[in-house]
Protein backbone atom coordinates (compact mmCIF):
# COMPACT_ATOMS: atom_id res chain seq x y z
CA UNK A 1 0.00 0.00 0.00
CA UNK A 2 1.70 3.76 -0.80
CA UNK A 3 2.08 5.85 2.15
CA UNK A 4 1.01 9.51 2.67
CA UNK A 5 3.58 11.42 4.34
CA UNK A 6 5.07 15.33 4.87
CA UNK A 7 7.81 16.40 2.83
CA UNK A 8 9.16 19.77 1.65
CA UNK A 9 8.25 21.01 -1.61
CA UNK A 10 9.55 23.45 -3.79
CA UNK A 11 6.37 23.79 -6.57
CA UNK A 12 7.93 26.96 -8.01
CA UNK A 13 11.29 28.57 -9.09
CA UNK A 14 12.29 31.16 -6.40
CA UNK A 15 8.75 30.62 -4.26
CA UNK A 16 8.68 29.65 -0.51
CA UNK A 17 9.10 25.80 -0.15
CA UNK A 18 5.74 24.19 1.42
CA UNK A 19 4.85 20.96 3.54
CA UNK A 20 2.67 18.76 1.07
CA UNK A 21 1.46 15.61 1.14
CA UNK A 22 3.96 13.03 -0.54
CA UNK A 23 2.34 9.87 -1.56
CA UNK A 24 5.77 6.92 -1.39
CA UNK A 25 4.93 4.02 -3.11
CA UNK A 26 5.97 0.15 -2.13
CA UNK A 27 9.16 -0.70 -2.71
CA UNK A 28 9.55 -2.32 -5.92
CA UNK A 29 12.36 -4.24 -7.63
CA UNK A 30 15.43 -2.98 -6.67
CA UNK A 31 14.14 -0.20 -4.30
CA UNK A 32 14.30 0.22 -0.78
CA UNK A 33 12.00 2.39 1.55
CA UNK A 34 13.98 4.69 4.00
CA UNK A 35 12.23 5.92 7.36
CA UNK A 36 14.38 9.63 7.61
CA UNK A 37 15.77 10.38 10.53
CA UNK A 38 18.13 13.38 9.45
CA UNK A 39 18.87 15.46 6.73
CA UNK A 40 20.61 18.27 5.94
CA UNK A 41 20.16 21.61 4.26
CA UNK A 42 22.62 21.97 1.28
CA UNK A 43 23.20 24.98 -0.91
CA UNK A 44 22.04 22.37 -3.96
CA UNK A 45 18.35 22.29 -2.41
CA UNK A 46 18.21 25.86 -2.84
CA UNK A 47 19.72 25.88 -5.98
CA UNK A 48 16.78 23.38 -6.92
CA UNK A 49 14.18 25.55 -5.27
CA UNK A 50 15.55 28.80 -7.74
CA UNK A 51 14.93 27.05 -10.36
CA UNK A 52 18.86 26.68 -10.93
CA UNK A 53 19.84 23.21 -12.12
CA UNK A 54 16.38 22.42 -13.96
CA UNK A 55 12.72 23.02 -14.74
CA UNK A 56 11.57 19.75 -13.04
CA UNK A 57 8.97 21.41 -10.98
CA UNK A 58 7.55 20.11 -8.43
CA UNK A 59 10.54 19.45 -6.47
CA UNK A 60 11.15 17.06 -3.23
CA UNK A 61 13.68 18.44 -1.69
CA UNK A 62 16.69 16.68 0.72
CA UNK A 63 19.65 14.56 -0.28
CA UNK A 64 21.79 14.53 2.84
CA UNK A 65 20.37 11.94 4.71
CA UNK A 66 20.63 8.99 7.19
CA UNK A 67 17.67 6.61 8.36
CA UNK A 68 16.46 3.33 9.40
CA UNK A 69 15.33 0.70 5.87
CA UNK A 70 11.36 0.36 6.50
CA UNK A 71 11.05 -1.84 3.71
CA UNK A 72 12.87 -3.82 0.39
CA UNK A 73 11.54 -4.41 -3.03
CA UNK A 74 12.41 -7.63 -4.89
CA UNK A 75 16.25 -8.88 -5.73
CA UNK A 76 17.58 -6.67 -2.55
CA UNK A 77 19.89 -9.16 -1.10
CA UNK A 78 22.25 -6.73 1.37
CA UNK A 79 19.50 -4.34 2.97
CA UNK A 80 17.28 -5.78 5.77
CA UNK A 81 14.33 -4.02 7.18
CA UNK A 82 16.33 -2.25 10.85
CA UNK A 83 19.47 -1.32 8.60
CA UNK A 84 20.86 1.94 9.42
CA UNK A 85 21.84 4.10 6.18
CA UNK A 86 23.33 7.34 4.96
CA UNK A 87 21.86 7.28 1.30
CA UNK A 88 23.87 8.60 -1.34
CA UNK A 89 23.69 9.81 -5.05
CA UNK A 90 26.08 7.69 -6.54
CA UNK A 91 24.29 4.11 -6.57
CA UNK A 92 27.16 2.58 -8.96
CA UNK A 93 25.54 0.39 -11.98
CA UNK A 94 28.35 -1.67 -12.23
CA UNK A 95 27.81 -2.28 -16.06
CA UNK A 96 29.03 1.19 -17.84
CA UNK A 97 32.02 2.18 -19.20
CA UNK A 98 33.53 3.47 -16.27
CA UNK A 99 32.59 0.78 -13.78
CA UNK A 100 33.76 -1.78 -16.03
CA UNK A 101 37.36 -0.39 -16.36
CA UNK A 102 37.52 -0.36 -12.31
CA UNK A 103 36.54 3.27 -11.66
CA UNK A 104 32.79 3.25 -10.47
CA UNK A 105 33.46 6.56 -8.33
CA UNK A 106 33.42 8.12 -11.74
CA UNK A 107 30.10 5.59 -12.42
CA UNK A 108 28.36 7.60 -15.61
CA UNK A 109 24.85 5.46 -15.24
CA UNK A 110 24.30 5.84 -11.26
CA UNK A 111 20.80 4.48 -10.56
CA UNK A 112 17.72 6.07 -8.54
CA UNK A 113 14.21 4.34 -7.89
CA UNK A 114 12.34 3.70 -10.80
CA UNK A 115 8.78 4.45 -9.28
CA UNK A 116 7.96 8.21 -9.09
CA UNK A 117 6.99 9.37 -5.64
CA UNK A 118 4.13 12.23 -6.35
CA UNK A 119 1.37 14.87 -4.71
CA UNK A 120 -2.09 13.79 -3.87
CA UNK A 121 -3.47 14.65 -6.74
CA UNK A 122 -1.03 12.38 -8.71
CA UNK A 123 1.68 15.30 -9.73
CA UNK A 124 5.05 13.09 -10.13
CA UNK A 125 7.57 14.90 -7.95
CA UNK A 126 11.21 14.94 -8.74
CA UNK A 127 13.33 14.36 -5.60
CA UNK A 128 16.32 16.53 -4.80
CA UNK A 129 19.87 14.17 -6.71
CA UNK A 130 17.16 11.76 -6.75
CA UNK A 131 16.63 11.44 -3.38
CA UNK A 132 14.26 13.17 -1.69
CA UNK A 133 14.55 13.33 1.98
CA UNK A 134 13.01 16.11 3.82
CA UNK A 135 9.81 13.90 4.22
CA UNK A 136 9.01 11.28 6.42
CA UNK A 137 9.76 8.07 4.40
CA UNK A 138 11.44 8.54 0.84
CA UNK A 139 11.73 5.61 -1.52
CA UNK A 140 15.25 5.51 -3.50
CA UNK A 141 17.34 2.61 -5.10
CA UNK A 142 18.77 -0.18 -2.77
CA UNK A 143 22.26 0.99 -3.76
CA UNK A 144 21.60 4.72 -2.75
CA UNK A 145 21.29 3.43 0.93
CA UNK A 146 24.91 2.40 2.24
CA UNK A 147 24.74 0.52 5.70
CA UNK A 148 26.82 2.16 8.67
CA UNK A 149 27.43 1.46 12.19
CA UNK A 150 24.39 2.18 14.14
CA UNK A 151 25.64 3.63 17.18
CA UNK A 152 26.59 6.82 14.95
CA UNK A 153 24.22 9.60 15.31
CA UNK A 154 21.83 10.29 12.07
CA UNK A 155 22.14 13.96 12.50
CA UNK A 156 26.30 13.89 12.37
CA UNK A 157 26.58 10.96 10.01
CA UNK A 158 23.72 11.65 7.07
CA UNK A 159 25.86 14.66 6.27
CA UNK A 160 27.94 12.09 4.54
CA UNK A 161 25.40 12.36 2.09
CA UNK A 162 26.90 15.16 0.10
CA UNK A 163 28.39 17.98 1.00
CA UNK A 164 30.72 17.04 3.66
CA UNK A 165 31.78 13.92 1.75
CA UNK A 166 32.35 15.54 -1.47
CA UNK A 167 34.89 17.99 0.75
CA UNK A 168 36.67 15.19 2.18
CA UNK A 169 37.17 13.77 -0.89
CA UNK A 170 38.30 16.64 -2.59
CA UNK A 171 41.44 16.40 -0.20
CA UNK A 172 41.68 12.71 0.50
CA UNK A 173 40.55 10.93 -2.63
CA UNK A 174 41.07 13.64 -5.67
CA UNK A 175 43.69 15.53 -4.47
CA UNK A 176 45.70 12.39 -2.72
CA UNK A 177 46.50 15.10 -0.10
CA UNK A 178 49.60 13.11 1.48
CA UNK A 179 51.33 13.09 4.78
CA UNK A 180 53.53 16.20 4.83
CA UNK A 181 51.96 17.93 2.30
CA UNK A 182 50.84 21.73 2.53
CA UNK A 183 46.91 22.77 1.49
CA UNK A 184 45.11 25.43 0.55
CA UNK A 185 41.16 25.71 1.00
CA UNK A 186 39.61 28.46 -0.49
CA UNK A 187 35.94 29.16 0.97
CA UNK A 188 35.55 27.77 4.33
CA UNK A 189 31.57 26.51 4.30
CA UNK A 190 30.75 22.91 4.68
CA UNK A 191 32.45 21.89 2.13
CA UNK A 192 35.78 23.46 2.27
CA UNK A 193 36.05 22.93 6.67
CA UNK A 194 35.35 18.86 5.38
CA UNK A 195 37.82 19.27 3.01
CA UNK A 196 40.07 21.08 5.47
CA UNK A 197 39.16 18.43 8.08
CA UNK A 198 40.54 15.69 5.33
CA UNK A 199 43.24 17.08 4.65
CA UNK A 200 44.24 17.15 8.07
CA UNK A 201 43.28 13.54 8.29
CA UNK A 202 45.18 12.80 5.19
CA UNK A 203 48.25 14.39 7.43
CA UNK A 204 49.15 17.85 5.78
CA UNK A 205 50.93 20.03 7.63
CA UNK A 206 50.67 23.38 6.90
CA UNK A 207 46.59 23.88 6.12
CA UNK A 208 45.82 27.40 4.96
CA UNK A 209 41.80 27.98 5.54
CA UNK A 210 40.81 31.14 3.06
CA UNK A 211 37.53 32.79 3.32
CA UNK A 212 36.37 36.33 3.31
CA UNK A 213 34.25 36.04 6.48
CA UNK A 214 36.11 36.26 9.95
CA UNK A 215 33.90 33.82 11.66
CA UNK A 216 33.96 31.23 8.78
CA UNK A 217 37.84 31.35 9.29
CA UNK A 218 37.81 30.45 13.24
CA UNK A 219 35.50 27.84 12.51
CA UNK A 220 38.19 26.64 9.61
CA UNK A 221 40.74 26.53 12.84
CA UNK A 222 38.31 24.14 14.37
CA UNK A 223 38.82 21.97 11.44
CA UNK A 224 42.46 21.77 11.77
CA UNK A 225 43.71 25.40 9.61
CA UNK A 226 47.08 25.93 10.70
CA UNK A 227 47.30 29.58 8.65
CA UNK A 228 43.94 31.61 8.25
CA UNK A 229 43.58 34.60 5.20
CA UNK A 230 41.28 36.83 4.87
CA UNK A 231 41.00 37.33 1.31
CA UNK A 232 38.46 40.32 1.63
CA UNK A 233 41.51 42.14 3.63
CA UNK A 234 44.59 40.77 1.63
CA UNK A 235 46.12 39.30 -1.18
CA UNK A 236 45.23 35.77 -1.12
CA UNK A 237 47.83 33.90 -3.06
CA UNK A 238 50.62 36.31 -1.61
CA UNK A 239 49.52 35.38 2.01
CA UNK A 240 49.30 31.18 0.53
CA UNK A 241 52.94 31.67 -0.34
CA UNK A 242 53.98 33.44 2.72
CA UNK A 243 52.41 30.48 5.02
CA UNK A 244 54.32 27.91 2.50
CA UNK A 245 57.95 29.27 2.45
CA UNK A 246 56.96 31.46 -0.51
CA UNK A 247 56.45 28.25 -2.17
CA UNK A 248 52.40 27.90 -2.62
CA UNK A 249 50.71 25.08 -1.52
CA UNK A 250 50.80 21.15 -2.97
CA UNK A 251 46.74 20.87 -3.03
CA UNK A 252 44.80 24.20 -3.78
CA UNK A 253 40.88 22.84 -3.41
CA UNK A 254 38.73 25.80 -4.66
CA UNK A 255 35.04 25.05 -2.68
CA UNK A 256 33.26 28.01 -3.95
CA UNK A 257 32.47 27.64 -7.27
CA UNK A 258 33.85 31.29 -8.94
CA UNK A 259 36.20 31.89 -11.69
CA UNK A 260 38.19 34.27 -9.58
CA UNK A 261 38.81 32.10 -6.88
CA UNK A 262 39.52 28.83 -8.88
CA UNK A 263 42.58 31.51 -10.55
CA UNK A 264 43.69 32.51 -6.99
CA UNK A 265 43.98 28.35 -6.48
CA UNK A 266 46.06 28.29 -9.68
CA UNK A 267 48.23 30.46 -8.51
CA UNK A 268 48.58 29.55 -5.35
CA UNK A 269 49.74 26.29 -6.23
CA UNK A 270 53.68 25.02 -5.88
CA UNK A 271 55.31 24.06 -9.05
CA UNK A 272 53.62 20.70 -10.07
CA UNK A 273 50.78 21.02 -7.75
CA UNK A 274 47.27 19.92 -7.57
CA UNK A 275 44.08 22.16 -7.94
CA UNK A 276 40.71 20.41 -6.90
CA UNK A 277 37.91 22.14 -7.81
CA UNK A 278 34.82 21.02 -5.95
CA UNK A 279 32.72 24.10 -6.20
CA UNK A 280 30.10 24.14 -7.98
CA UNK A 281 29.89 26.99 -10.62
CA UNK A 282 26.50 28.27 -12.62
CA UNK A 283 26.31 27.79 -16.37
CA UNK A 284 27.25 31.38 -17.00
CA UNK A 285 30.64 31.42 -15.51
CA UNK A 286 33.86 30.96 -17.67
CA UNK A 287 37.43 29.72 -17.29
CA UNK A 288 39.92 32.42 -16.19
CA UNK A 289 41.82 33.54 -19.09
CA UNK A 290 45.30 32.42 -18.21
CA UNK A 291 48.63 32.53 -20.50
CA UNK A 292 49.05 29.00 -21.58
CA UNK A 293 52.87 29.27 -20.65
CA UNK A 294 51.40 29.47 -16.95
CA UNK A 295 49.29 26.13 -17.15
CA UNK A 296 52.33 24.15 -19.05
CA UNK A 297 55.06 25.70 -16.69
CA UNK A 298 53.81 25.60 -13.89
CA UNK A 299 52.69 21.50 -14.73
CA UNK A 300 50.75 19.56 -11.93
CA UNK A 301 47.47 18.81 -12.30
CA UNK A 302 44.11 20.19 -12.73
CA UNK A 303 40.79 18.45 -11.26
CA UNK A 304 37.62 18.70 -11.07
CA UNK A 305 35.93 16.68 -8.19
CA UNK A 306 32.48 15.21 -8.52
CA UNK A 307 31.17 14.11 -5.04
CA UNK A 308 34.68 14.06 -4.01
CA UNK A 309 35.77 11.01 -6.17
CA UNK A 310 34.16 9.19 -3.03
CA UNK A 311 32.72 5.39 -4.18
CA UNK A 312 29.67 5.59 -0.70
CA UNK A 313 30.44 1.61 -0.23
CA UNK A 314 33.92 1.84 0.45
CA UNK A 315 33.90 5.61 2.31
CA UNK A 316 30.53 5.70 4.51
CA UNK A 317 31.57 2.76 6.61
CA UNK A 318 34.95 4.15 6.96
CA UNK A 319 34.32 7.47 7.80
CA UNK A 320 31.63 6.43 10.24
CA UNK A 321 33.95 4.65 11.88
CA UNK A 322 36.66 7.25 12.06
CA UNK A 323 33.72 9.70 13.40
CA UNK A 324 33.28 6.98 16.22
CA UNK A 325 36.74 7.08 17.45
CA UNK A 326 36.83 10.94 17.66
CA UNK A 327 39.17 10.97 14.98
CA UNK A 328 36.50 13.36 12.52
CA UNK A 329 34.03 15.66 14.42
CA UNK A 330 31.39 15.16 12.05
CA UNK A 331 29.17 16.75 14.86
CA UNK A 332 30.33 19.98 14.44
CA UNK A 333 29.19 20.71 10.92
CA UNK A 334 25.81 20.43 12.48
CA UNK A 335 25.25 24.57 13.55
CA UNK A 336 21.30 23.78 14.63
CA UNK A 337 18.63 20.89 14.38
CA UNK A 338 15.32 21.91 12.86
CA UNK A 339 11.72 20.63 11.89
CA UNK A 340 10.77 19.93 8.19
CA UNK A 341 8.61 23.54 8.73
CA UNK A 342 11.59 25.51 9.52
CA UNK A 343 13.65 24.32 5.68
CA UNK A 344 12.92 28.03 4.23
CA UNK A 345 13.97 30.00 7.28
CA UNK A 346 17.14 27.69 6.94
CA UNK A 347 17.61 28.77 3.41
CA UNK A 348 17.88 32.68 4.85
CA UNK A 349 20.43 31.51 7.16
CA UNK A 350 22.47 29.50 4.64
CA UNK A 351 22.62 32.98 2.34
CA UNK A 352 23.36 35.10 5.26
CA UNK A 353 26.53 32.76 6.13
CA UNK A 354 25.15 31.88 9.88
CA UNK A 355 25.13 28.28 9.71
CA UNK A 356 27.49 25.86 7.99
CA UNK A 357 24.36 23.19 8.17
CA UNK A 358 21.04 23.31 9.79
CA UNK A 359 19.73 19.82 9.96
CA UNK A 360 16.01 18.44 9.88
CA UNK A 361 15.43 15.92 12.44
CA UNK A 362 12.13 13.34 12.05
N1 LIG B 1 31.53 18.85 -6.20
C1 LIG B 1 30.53 18.34 -5.49
O1 LIG B 1 30.20 17.16 -5.64
C2 LIG B 1 29.81 19.21 -4.50
C3 LIG B 1 28.95 18.66 -3.54
C4 LIG B 1 28.30 19.51 -2.65
C5 LIG B 1 28.49 20.90 -2.73
N2 LIG B 1 29.31 21.40 -3.69
C6 LIG B 1 29.57 22.86 -3.88
O2 LIG B 1 30.58 23.31 -3.01
C7 LIG B 1 30.46 24.72 -2.85
C8 LIG B 1 30.53 25.11 -1.39
O3 LIG B 1 29.41 24.56 -0.70
P1 LIG B 1 29.13 24.95 0.84
O4 LIG B 1 27.96 24.15 1.27
O5 LIG B 1 30.40 24.88 1.62
O6 LIG B 1 28.69 26.47 0.63
P2 LIG B 1 28.72 27.69 1.67
O7 LIG B 1 27.93 28.77 1.02
O8 LIG B 1 28.37 27.21 3.02
O9 LIG B 1 30.29 28.12 1.73
C9 LIG B 1 30.95 28.91 0.80
C10 LIG B 1 32.03 29.68 1.55
O10 LIG B 1 32.82 30.41 0.58
C11 LIG B 1 33.09 31.70 1.10
N3 LIG B 1 33.38 32.59 -0.04
C12 LIG B 1 32.51 33.17 -0.89
N4 LIG B 1 33.18 33.89 -1.80
C13 LIG B 1 34.49 33.75 -1.54
C14 LIG B 1 35.69 34.28 -2.11
N5 LIG B 1 35.64 35.09 -3.18
N6 LIG B 1 36.88 33.93 -1.57
C15 LIG B 1 36.93 33.12 -0.49
N7 LIG B 1 35.84 32.60 0.10
C16 LIG B 1 34.63 32.91 -0.41
C17 LIG B 1 31.86 32.07 1.87
O11 LIG B 1 32.12 33.08 2.83
C18 LIG B 1 31.49 30.73 2.53
O12 LIG B 1 32.13 30.57 3.78
C19 LIG B 1 29.14 25.09 -3.53
O13 LIG B 1 29.43 25.58 -4.83
C20 LIG B 1 28.40 23.77 -3.60
O14 LIG B 1 27.44 23.76 -4.64
C21 LIG B 1 29.99 20.59 -4.56
ZN1 LIG C 1 28.58 2.65 -13.85
ZN1 LIG D 1 24.23 18.61 -1.26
Amino acid sequence: MPQTVRGVVATNAKEPVSILPVVVPDPGPGEALVRVQACGVCHTDLHYREGGINDEFPFLLGHEAAGLVEAVGDGVRDLFPGDFVVLNWRAVCGTCRSCRRGRPWHCFSTFNASQRMSLEDGTPLSPALGIGAFAEKTLVAAGQATKVDPSARPEAVGLLGCGVMAGLGASMLTGNVQRGDSVAVFGCGGVGDAAIAGAKLAGATTIVAVDLEDRKLALAREFGATHTVNAARVDAVEAVREATGGFGADVCVEAVGNPKVLEQAFFARDLAGTVVQVGVPTPDMKLPDLPMIEFFGRGGALKPSWYGDCLPSRDFPYLVDLYLQGRLDLDRFVSETISLDEVEEAFHKMERGEVLRSVVVL
